[in-house]
């Protein structure tokens, strides 16, 4: 059954309350962290921490976010965690293909593309084996010596060619993080922005954004319903040889069917959830 990963959540390693918490909330995945919520002096006993509690959140896909390679905890962080084994190690301040292929063993690696060089090199660091592209959009601005525009025009090619790059690999796309802490209305927004975009799910700070954004990277059930009436049209008699069909109105291709099928099995994949 394919991933579900509408609602990544960052917990601070560094934070045994939050650590804790996320045992009980409803996201797809949790990112524990000992990369940049995570003050040097914690660094070690945070990476300690994460690895004692990575086999306890149930059904919820575990990745940690390591410290950068080039940094000084990285290689320790890398080595704890192969012996840990979470569902995926996130790797941060990628530049290069050779990023990937140094941290790559036999744990999924998912790439933070979050650095200009990055961008410049998404369709080798697709390539290069890693398992995710997650945009870390804060890094980005600042990288790009950017600000935060309105509707994040100032992102939208980044959005795009991340999408495309993960999937002509056949990778999981997930959004960079909303940072105000309220403003629900802006942050569905951007969920449904990063939906549109092509994006699986979003990167998240806090529990609050849980809930908004299981249900916007989810098909509604109106997108269900139509996807059934076209997986239904199709199997028809008299339409199974047609490349092409009218229904309600509108032209709708074999490619809309194949489609629709994938929405269908994304919403098998979500009901069949127990978070
Ligand atoms: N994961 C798990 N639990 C979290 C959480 C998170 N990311 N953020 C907040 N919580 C918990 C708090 O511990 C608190 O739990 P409790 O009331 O049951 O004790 C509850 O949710 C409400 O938290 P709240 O008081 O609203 O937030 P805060 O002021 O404690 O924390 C932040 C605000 C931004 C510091 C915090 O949300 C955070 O650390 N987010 C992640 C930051 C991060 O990882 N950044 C790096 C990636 S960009
Ligand atoms: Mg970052």
């Amino acid at each position: 059954m394919e991933k579900v990963r509408r609602s990544v959540l960052y917990v601070p390693g560094s934070n045994p309350r939050a650590l804790e918490k996320a045992r009980g909330l409803p996201c797809d995945a949790v990112a524990l962290d000992l990369e940049d919520s995570v003050t040097p002096e914690l660094k070690v006993s945070a990476r300690q921490a994460v690895c004692a509690a990575l086999k306890n959140y149930g059904p919820r896909e575990v990745v940690v976010r390591i410290n950068a390679l080039s940094s000084a905890w990285g290689a320790d962080d890398l080595a704890a965690l192969r012996q840990a084994r979470p569902d995926g190690i996130i790797l941060p301040k990628v530049q290069t293909a050779s990023d990937i292929a140094a941290a790559k063993g036999d744990i999924p690696v998912w790439a933070m593309i979050e650095t200009a060089r990055a961008v410049l090199n998404l369709a080798a660091i697709a390539g290069s084996g890693a398992a995710v592209l997650m945009l870390g959009s804060n890094d980005l601005l600042a990288d790009m010596g950017a600000t935060v525009m309105a509707g994040r025009q100032n992102l939208w090619g980044v959005l795009t060619q991340a999408v495309i790059a993960a999937r002509a690999h056949g990778l999981g796309a997930i959004d960079g993080t909303f940072n105000p802490l309220d403003d629900a209305s802006g942050f569905a927004a951007e969920c449904a922005q990063g939906r549109d975009f092509g994006f699986d799910g979003k990167s998240l700070i806090h529990p609050g954004q849980i809930e908004i954004a299981n249900r916007v990277f989810a098909p509604s059930a109106d997108d269900i319903t139509e996807a059934r009436g076209i997986v239904a049209a199709f199997a028809k008699a008299e339409n199974r040889e047609r490349g092409a069909i009218a229904l309600d109105g509108r032209m709708v291709e074999r490619l809309h069917a194949q489609a629709a099928a994938r929405v269908i099995a994304r919403a098998d994949a979500i009901a069949a959830r127990e978070l």
